[in-house]
């Protein structure tokens, strides 16, 4: 089978690219400016509103869901919205317990610290963290063998912000010191299409009602693929008719990219095509999956499975991943010994 597919650089990746980061001005800084998430976002100016009242840090929060959709964002509004400082790392850069050590006494009584991918702290370094969390001191050994010495070092109260695509790789003795716990859902179209509009605005880049929906409808739920979607479609229309984002530009502009009407590109499709001829659309285990398509099977599970499940076309079963009657319609293959049924989306 040949995939020469360049998955780094697949338009729909959810991966950080060096665009999405720094200070980058499509993101909202505020609750009322963040599009979507309406019930995490009720609670949780609930929780700051309360803490903020008690002149008390916020109780430690973990975000949970598929990447692209606004964890680290989020975590930047909490700080904001708290008034307080935001200093943010991830669970594989923190090699040693020293490392949490040195973020954790810099601290300032309030401050947020975030730990993105925090299913990824080595054992060493999350064994410190509970202390910290739990009772706001580390206990630190200076020194090697006879000499050693323990030094208890009080914390700054704090608020740890732990974001994760994978909630049940966590210990339990960790997930259980967060006091929130809020799972991120994948957006609707209509709230895409109004995220897509204000980057737009942001950026000064004329685009239409159609001209949003038809980018929001094709962004896989993923604020992140939107707002790089919009870029692309930007540049086809700057150089195809003079900078106006309609319906028919942005519908000319993701067919050129390969961007079907779902939102699918060549990976999603050559997968599910790979499953239903090569193994009658499953199951498939996940590792054979996995090796079918050159990608690792975090991946597959953490980018790929979420959408094309949310629209029905996968589903996760104990023997392994079965492609749905829609998959085979969107694709026009013929199920075999049975009629197709018609693609049908719905979002809850
Ligand atoms: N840009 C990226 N994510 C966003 C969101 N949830 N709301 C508004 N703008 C965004």
């Amino acid at each position: 089978m040949d995939f020469e597919t360049d998955y780094e650089n697949r338009i729909v990746s959810t991966e950080y690219i060096p665009e999405d980061e720094g200070d980058n001005p499509l993101r909202p800084r505020t609750l009322e400016d963040y599009i979507g998430q309406e019930k995490v976002k009720e609670n949780l100016s609930v929780y700051i509103s309360a803490a903020k009242q008690r002149g008390e840090a916020l109780d430690h929060v973990l975000l949970y869901g598929p990447p692209g959709l606004g964890k680290t964002t989020l975590s930047a509004i909490i700080a904001n919205e708290l008034g307080v400082n935001i200093r943010i790392t991830s669970g594989p850069a923190l090699e040693r317990p020293g490392d949490l050590a040195a973020l954790l006494t810099n601290l300032e009584p309030g401050d947020v610290l975030f730990i993105d991918e925090i299913h990824r702290l080595p054992r060493t370094v999350e064994e410190i963290l509970y202390p910290a969390m739990e009772d706001f001191a580390i206990d630190i050994i200076n020194g090697k063998g006879q000499g050693a010495a323990s030094i208890h070092l009080p914390l700054p109260k704090f608020t740890l912000v732990g974001a994760t695509t994978r909630a049940g790789q966590l210990t339990a003795p960790l997930r259980d010191r967060f006091g929130v716990i809020a799972r991120l859902e994948l957006y609707t179209p209509e709230e895409l299409g109004r995220i897509v509009t204000r980057s737009a605005h942001i950026l000064g880049i004329t685009c239409d009602p159609d001209g949003a929906r038809e980018i929001a409808s094709r962004s896989r739920g993923t604020p992140r693929i939107a707002n790089r979607l919009l870029k692309r479609v930007r540049d086809f229309a700057q150089v195809m008719n003079g900078d106006l984002i309609d319906q028919k530009t942005a519908c000319q502009a993701l067919d050129r990219m390969e961007i079907d009407e779902l939102g699918l590109d060549m990976v999603d499709r050559r997968m599910l095509q790979a499953m239903i001829k090569h193994y009658n659309g499953g199951p498939v285990g996940l590792d054979t999956l996995a090796a079918v398509i050159g990608e690792e099977a975090v991946t597959i599970e953490d980018v790929y499975e979420p959408y094309l499940m949310q629209i029905g076309f996968l589903s996760r079963t104990p023997r392994g991943r079965v492609v749905l009657p829609a998959a085979y319609a969107h694709l026009g293959i013929p199920m075999q010994g049975q009629t197709t049924a018609p693609t049908q989306i719905t979002f809850e």
